[in-house]
């Protein structure tokens, strides 16, 4: 079925498929994901003229990219729509530790102290230092304007089947 509406130029009506029967395919819809900008990606938004705030995340290679970030933004999700390589396993709600990142000890004292939630899947975080944080949880301000940010060459994604062993 999937080829019969690849192929076809007009839109197709299901008749094979149980769950689908009747519902019509339209190949149009199945054009690439998406042509724009990688910073309208994600949850991030466009900085205001004259607002913007700028990090340099220095990757596990030791590379330094530089981007400009709007206030509000969480560094999670601005690495992500920047194509950096942060996995963020459970999207933001502060359950895992795979979006570990270490902040310039010179904009540490600058955030907001993390919360006691943070603070335990941080004690999962491989290569734990006193200035690590969870991407997902630093919100830009403009305090942290400049701000320097380390991705570790690893992360620790536990699942339930590590505990079976
Ligand atoms: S993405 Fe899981 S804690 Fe940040």
């Amino acid at each position: 079925m999937l080829r019969t509406i690849l192929k076809s130029p007009a839109p197709v009506r299901c008749i094979q498929s149980s769950l689908y029967r009747g519902a019509v395919f339209r190949p149009a819809a199945m054009r690439a994901f998406s042509a724009s900008a990688i910073a309208s990606h994600g949850h991030i938004h466009k900085p205001k003229p004259g607002e913007e705030l700028h990090i340099t995340f220095i990757t596990k290679d030791g590379e330094q990219i530089k981007v400009e970030a709007a206030q509000g933004d969480n560094l999670m999700d601005i690495a992500q729509a920047h194509g950096l390589d942060v996995e963020g396993a459970c999207g933001g709600s502060c359950a895992c530790s795979t979006c570990h990142m270490i902040i310039d000890p010179e904009y540490y004292d600058e955030m907001e102290e993390p919360s006691d939630d943070e603070n335990d899947m941080l004690d999962l975080a491989f290569g734990l230092t006193e200035t690590s944080r969870l991407g997902c949880q630093v919100k830009m301000t403009p305090e942290l304007d400049g701000v320097r940010v380390a991705l570790p060459a690893m992360t620790r994604n536990l699942q339930a089947k590590d505990f079976n062993r």
